[in-house]
């Protein structure tokens, strides 16, 4: 990681216009110095974590970008939380002019480079979750001849981001791009049999999907039934998934964690209820992290002793958590050592 001399490799970035986008999202265009432009590279899909102080507290909230790579512009869209600190605080108080901490981009919810150009992209983005559906959508136009269909559902039609721009993508596109929008309003929440009808006729194609966590449930299920291979679907979180009860096995206290870094290994007493990422920063190591909710896969390491549970786990594959890898930032230890492995 590139010491810059911020916080945990975050650096500021300026605020150059922010845009209002519904009553309760707005876009904020950030400003890459030249310098480090290199490092805010991304693709279609991914996110930066940012680090803001709210209220005297430092608070790290992840967002997509909404722009895509081919344009010139890096810009991310925030959407109020009802109750939540950092979105109603960026959509309050964000300005022109001010700097926001922000890690460089991360995040696997991107396009797949080894599809064939013929297969279909399919959208199923709610409210929020249109974020990095727009910047997939975008890309996949302007840089494939992929058929693009997007079903996008929001509570009302004043809650649409990016209508304009939408209307304007599906005329320029209109041989290969079809827009749906659900209203809750209008029909109800969303249900399998609306993904059903709104796949019909698919054959080879990759399906994304992001937005409230039931809506994403429907809309996997549906897609599992319907007999969508697992591996088509690329979904994102933008909640933390509720924490699994302890194993049964959890009983075994954790006595300590011996930790690899950088080609150092060191010995750290665990404190009881810390992750394997404080653990390591409490021996003094500058473990990789960003997002630090299981979202990105910054943070990940491999056990290659002992064992430990993950809270959550958004970032890592089956085949990923099978052969050890964890996800320090969501690992709590589970037996009475534990030896991890940063590689
Ligand atoms: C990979 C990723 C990408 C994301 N991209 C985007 C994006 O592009 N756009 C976007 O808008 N969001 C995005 N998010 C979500 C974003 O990171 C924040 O989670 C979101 O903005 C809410 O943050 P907040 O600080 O406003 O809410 P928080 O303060 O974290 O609160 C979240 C919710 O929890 C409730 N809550 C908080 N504390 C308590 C408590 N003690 N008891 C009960 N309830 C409580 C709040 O009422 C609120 O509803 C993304 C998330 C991830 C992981
Ligand atoms: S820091 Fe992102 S998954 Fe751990």
């Amino acid at each position: 990681m590139v010491d810059d001399g911020s916080p945990d490799g975050f650096a500021p970035l300026r605020i150059k216009r922010v845009v209002r986008e519904t009553s309760d999202a707005v876009s904020l265009v950030l400003d890459v110095p030249e310098h480090c432009s290199h490092r805010y590279r991304y693709q279609a899909g991914q996110f930066l974590t940012l680090r803001v102080s709210v209220g005297g507290q430092y608070l790290r909230r992840c967002y997509s970008m909404s722009s895509a790579p081919i344009e010139d512009e890096l810009r991310i869209t925030v959407k109020r939380d009802p109750g939540g600190v950092v979105s109603n605080w960026i959509n309050d108080s964000a300005t022109e002019g001010d700097e926001l901490l922000a890690m460089p981009p991360e995040g696997r919810f991107v396009l797949r480079q080894e599809v064939s150009a013929s297969a279909e992209l399919i959208a199923f983005a709610g409210g929020s979750g249109i974020t990095p559906i727009m910047s997939l959508v975008r890309t996949a136009l302007a840089g494939t001849a992929r058929p693009v269909r997007l079903f996008y559902a929001n509570r009302g039609r004043d809650s649409v981001i990016f209508s304009e721009p939408l209307a304007a993508l599906a005329e320029a596109h209109a041989d290969r791009l079809v827009v749906s929008h659900h209203y809750d309003e209008d029909r109800g929440v969303v249900t399998a049999a609306d993904v059903e009808a709104f796949i019909a006729g698919a054959g080879d194609a990759d399906y994304y999907i992001c937005g409230p966590a039931p809506f994403m449930a429907t809309v996997e299920k549906a897609l599992l039934t319907a007999g969508v291979a697992k591996e088509r679907l690329h979904l994102e979180r933008f909640t933390v998934a509720e924490a699994p009860p302890p194993a049964a096995d959890a009983g075994e206290a954790t006595e300590e964690v011996v930790i690899e870094l950088d080609r150092r290994t060191t010995t750290q007493p665990y404190r009881d209820g810390d992750t394997l990422l404080q653990t390591a920063r409490m021996a003094g190591l500058r473990a990789p992290s960003s997002c630090e909710t299981g979202s990105c896969g910054t943070c990940m390491a491999r056990v290659v002793d002992g064992s430990a549970r993950m809270l959550n786990n958004d970032a890592l594959e089956d085949d990923e958590v099978e052969e050890g890898w964890v996800l320090t930032c969501q690992a709590l230890p589970t037996s009475r050592t534990v030896h991890v492995v940063y590689e």
